[in-house]
């Protein structure tokens, strides 16, 4: 799937959003290494502190099917000129995607912002940070 396939597929996903509190719709759609498309959108709870995010949501989706090398993710929002992820999702990202990772932002009628993970979570804390010869978990 290309991007602007890739894009479309989250727009449409947004569509399924459980947004009651905020309002605003988040879809994700992420290609996998293998081909595959794993979709995600924001999942609200009333406490108000248990939101799921779409990203997370796609990314949790893939892991359980036993997918866990990822190529790139779309992104689509409620925002006029597109949203990059949260802060804590781009953590989340950088477990599993390098910095080359590419993040599209859907933007409208304009096309997409094209992101990439190590622009947007520079200096990311990684497994391999944790990994080292004295660490028998590894
Ligand atoms: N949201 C996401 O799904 N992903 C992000 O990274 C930013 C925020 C959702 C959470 C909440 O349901 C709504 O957008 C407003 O913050
Ligand atoms: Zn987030």
């Amino acid at each position: 799937m290309n991007p602007l396939e890739l894009i479309e597929n989250a727009k449409k996903v947004k569509e399924n959003a459980y947004q009651p509190y905020s309002g605003y719709s988040v879809g994700a759609s992420l290609l996998t290494k293998t081909g595959k498309v794993y979709n995600g959108v924001n999942i609200e709870n009333i406490t108000l502190d248990m939101c799921s995010h779409a990203e997370r949501t796609a990314i949790k989706s893939a892991i359980t099917d036993g997918e866990i090398e990822f190529e790139c993710m779309a992104i689509s929002t409620e925002a006029q000129d597109g949203a990059p992820p949260c802060l804590t999702c781009r953590q989340y990202l950088a477990e599993f995607c390098s910095d080359e990772f590419v993040i599209y932002s859907d933007n409208g009628d304009d096309g997409c912002k094209k992101y990439t993970l190590g622009e947007i979570a520079p200096h990311a804390f990684r497994p391999e940070h944790v990994k080292n010869e004295s660490n028998s978990n590894f």
